[in-house]
């Protein structure tokens, strides 16, 4: 069965602009990318007339919570997936602080039995460091290999004991395995919920210092470097963070990094209120941390974006901004925010924001997808770089609404999105 894409366009990396190309797809793969003068012979293929419209090799979301098992209230692998669709991702990559951890290889397969079953997406799952990410106990990284996991983190909290750490690095790195850490010293931050900076003076708080996440950054590092094991620093936030990964990576430790759309474009000095919709873990910092990520994310020193997508439901967000949990809803606004605020401000390239999107967590998780290329994986995602609409989060496939972006008028709005050859989603259908 094959499937023509025509009349659409491509980010042209040479040219510096677009390109037109008909796209056809046929076993799962992009078998033929044709310049877009003509309109192809498409007998009795199925058709997607994408004129005006982008066409960029699938989002690839490398930081992902999708709540399942345990916590389906909040979401789970059948609307997460699909949220993820929606906002353009083909691939994901899930954390494993669900309930149970995942730190058992049937985890592990409940994950991708579910997907296969359930899911839109390809979804990658991440096992736990530690038995039910606890820091006392590696869990059994062989096993949770052998069963589909890509990598080992504990992520929602960081890995305390360096000792620990250490050890999980060196058995990782002797499988091939990445390690990727939420970097948090718990004794800094006990209590606190949002940053040191002009919110929490204004508003009488002791504030999370930037110290918090570096720490463990640092340590790390220097651990990584002793094992020689490949190191990814999960939702970088601070300016200190960043000159220690900067340095790290300039005397050749094999260190990786990502950061969150709300780190790029929303500082502390921006939460209006006590309102838990801006309140997530690592939480908003200064405008100077600000201005430092984005820098890292254009000089290389930070490798892609992820959402760090963590749902949680209206009821649990209501306890107030002390009591409700940590994290925002990702998906389905990653693009549309990035694009209007760096893109169509002339700060970033459109192939930039694509290439962090797509081809750079390829690159770093070695993955087949993320190429706009004939032999690729069919995994595409198309774009109405025209369309502008507000944010409306009531509209959101995910379970949950969890957003500090509800209201925000945005422009680049995904409209279809193809897995392996398949549309898995098509807003002319819904
Ligand atoms: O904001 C966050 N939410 N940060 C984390 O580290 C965990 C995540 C979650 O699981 O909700
Ligand atoms: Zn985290
Ligand atoms: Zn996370």
């Amino acid at each position: 069965m094959s499937l023509w894409i025509i009349n659409g366009s491509v980010w042209d990396e040479a040219s510096g602009g677009l390109r037109k190309v008909n796209v056809r797809l046929e076993d799962g793969k992009i078998a033929e990318i044709a310049a877009g003068e003509q309109t192809p012979e498409t007998g009795s293929a199925e058709v997607i007339n994408a004129a005006g419209k982008l066409l960029s090799a699938g989002f690839i979301d490398m930081h992902v919570h999708l709540r399942d098992p345990g916590f389906e209230y909040k979401e789970d692998i059948a609307t997460g997936t699909r949220s993820a669709a929606k906002g353009g991702f083909t691939t994901i990559a899930c954390m494993p602080n669900t309930r149970p951890a995942v730190d058992t290889p049937e985890t592990v397969k409940y994950i991708l039995d579910k997907n296969e079953n359930e899911g839109v997406v390809r979804v990658l799952p991440y096992a736990a460091i530690t038995k039910n990410q606890l820091g006392r106990e590696l869990t059994d990284f062989a096993a949770l290999k052998e069963a589909g996991a890509i990598g080992f983190t504990d992520d929602g909290v960081g890995v305390q004991s360096a000792q620990m750490m250490k050890d999980a690095m060196t058995l990782a790195q002797s499988m091939d395995m990445p390690i990727i850490a939420h970097c948090e010293d718990n004794t800094l931050v006990e209590g606190l919920f949002v940053s040191e900076g002009e919110f929490a003076r204004k508003n009488g708080l002791k504030g999370i210092p930037n110290e918090s996440e570096a720490i463990h950054v640092g340590r790390d590092a220097l651990l990584a470097e002793a094992t020689g094991v490949h190191y990814h620093v999960c939702h970088v936030s601070t300016e200190q963070s960043v000159r220690l990964i900067r340095l790290a990576k300039s005397i050749g430790v094999k260190i990786t990094a990502e950061v969150c759309p709300h780190h790029l474009v929303l500082s502390d000095e921006d939460i209006p209120g006590m309102d838990a919709n801006w309140k997530m873990n690592p939480p908003l910092r200064t405008p100077r941390d600000v201005q430092s990520v984005i820098e890292a994310l254009e000089d290389g020193t930070i490798d892609m974006v992820v959402t760090d997508h963590a749902p949680h439901s209206a009821e649990e967000k209501a306890r107030g901004m002390q009591l409700a949990p940590f994290g925002i809803v990702g998906f389905e606004t990653a693009f549309p925010l990035l694009y209007t605020k760096f893109v169509l401000t002339g700060k970033w390239t459109l192939g930039f924001l694509l290439k962090r999107m797509t081809a750079d967590p390829a690159r770093v998780f070695r993955l087949p997808t993320g190429r706009l290329e004939e032999g690729a994986p069919a995994d595409l995602t198309i774009i109405d770089l025209d369309c502008e609409r507000a944010v409306d989060p009531s509209t959101f496939a995910s379970r949950s609404n969890n957003t500090p972006f509800g209201g925000w008028k945005l422009q680049g709005w995904p409209v279809a999105t193809i897995v392996n050859g398949k549309v898995v989603y098509n807003e002319a259908a819904n």
